[in-house]
């Protein structure tokens, strides 16, 4: 929740803006670090879903690793200090340059999405006298129930690797030299809210790694990816996603066998309530049917509005008064440049300080200067006390 004190020092700062909750972030890190503690389970932070040095800064102090995505990541991971020996990389187009970036930092896992690339990943590593520690991204065919962009679990979608490839993944396997395998590796989408879903993931896992292990090949790791959701409906009354909820069901669902570890890839849960976009009500105009309240903070900002009709709550910090519906849109030339469409607000004037909430995941790392706008810069809690 925002506070009054820190309505009245954002008077004095440029909008729009991010804000973030430091504290908050440290009490989600805190539930989270509890809950993977208390079943042995390791933790790589997926660094897409915000890579600001402040935040990426405080989730390493918790002594978690990194989930990256590409070369540069893996570069940004490194140089935050983020130990190579927790850091996974995943992504179904990854370059030579960046497979060679990945082997020279020394990384943990390359979380292989096709057949040829972990035939790629052997060769280079064996071009560099290295050895890649690889896992194979499996594709298992689930349905995460999420917004069709961010399903990634599906056999239509083009991550991981399918279950009829596994005969060919396991002849490579025997005969790549430069290559060490270590397990599986599944990620079946984001914004997931129903809890069943991983539960339905957990049965899937069995099944698939029990091919393997018919097959001889020895499964070490199990690594679930991320995915779990926050709630954008109610960002005040429930700023922290249900972390003993989650763990308690894979903890029941999962098969662990003697010597696995189980590995996990959050984003969206551990920074997804902690960052704000403040903005200033630059007009509003009041139309024969609505009325629309137009902000300073737009698409370019935080784009997911416009790219899943993603709902973020809007709140007006300068008033409480008597709520009216409006129509909340921002000032890029797009009709999809849109927060929100008849949403009961309280009523607003010229200068008004609006928070779109939830927008600590996926909001500043997707920024763009469209229309030539200027990049939103970030403001912490810590340095407003
Ligand atoms: N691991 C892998 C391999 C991923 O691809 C992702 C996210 C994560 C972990 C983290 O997932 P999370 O815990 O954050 O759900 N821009 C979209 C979300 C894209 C997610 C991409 N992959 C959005 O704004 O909703």
């Amino acid at each position: 929740m925002i506070t009054k004190q820190q309505v009245e020092a954002f008077g004095s700062i440029e909008t729009p803006f991010y804000f973030y909750d430091m504290d908050l972030l440290r009490q989600t890190l805190e539930c989270y670090k509890a809950q993977i503690d208390k079943y042995g389970y390791n933790a790589h932070y997926a660094l897409k879903a915000n890579a600001n040095d402040r935040i990426i800064d405080t989730i390493r102090s918790y002594g978690l690793g990194a989930d990256c995505v590409s070369g540069n990541e893996v570069k940004l991971a490194v140089r935050s200090g983020f130990d190579p020996q927790k850091i996974v990389y995943a992504g179904v187009g990854k370059s030579d340059k960046e497979i060679k970036a990945a082997l020279r930092a020394g990384i943990f896992s390359f979380n292989c999405e096709s057949v040829p690339e972990i035939k790629i990943i052997n060769d280079l590593a064996a071009g560099m006298g290295k050895r890649a520690r690889i896992s194979i991204r499996v594709n298992p065919d689930i349905d995460a129930h999420t917004h069709k962009y961010i399903s990634t679990g599906l056999k239509e979608n083009k991550f991981g690797i399918s279950p009829w490839a596994f005969q060919e993944v396991a002849g490579l396997l025997s005969c790549c030299k430069n290559i060490e395998f270590l397990g599986l590796h599944f990620h079946v989408g984001s914004q997931i809210t129903e809890l069943p879903v991983f539960a339905l993931l957990c049965r899937r896992i069995e099944e698939l790694q029990r091919w393997f292990i018919e097959h001889e090949i020895p499964i070490r790791n199990l690594n679930l990816g991320g995915g779990l959701g926050i709630n954008y409906q109610d960002p005040i009354g429930d700023p922290v996603a249900h972390f003993e909820d989650y763990f308690k069901l894979i903890h029941q669902n999962l098969v662990v066998r003697p010597g696995q570890n189980v590995h996990f890839e959050p984003g969206r849960a551990l920074v997804g309530q902690c960052g704000h976009l403040i903005s200033r009500v630059l007009y509003v105009k009041v139309g024969r049917e609505k009325k629309f309240a137009i902000l300073d903070a737009g698409m370019n900002d935080l784009i997911r509005p416009a790219l899943y009709q993603a709902y973020h709550d809007i709140e007006n910090l300068t008033s409480t008064g008597r709520k009216l519906r409006y129509d909340v849109v921002g000032p890029v030339c797009e009709s999809s440049d849109c927060w929100g469409t008849r949403r009961m607000i309280s009523a607003c004037k010229r200068g008004d300080l609006f928070a779109i909430h939830s927008a600590g995941a996926y909001g500043q790392v997707m920024a763009m200067k469209y229309n030539q706008r200027d990049l939103a810069k970030a403001v912490y809690s810590d340095d407003l006390k």
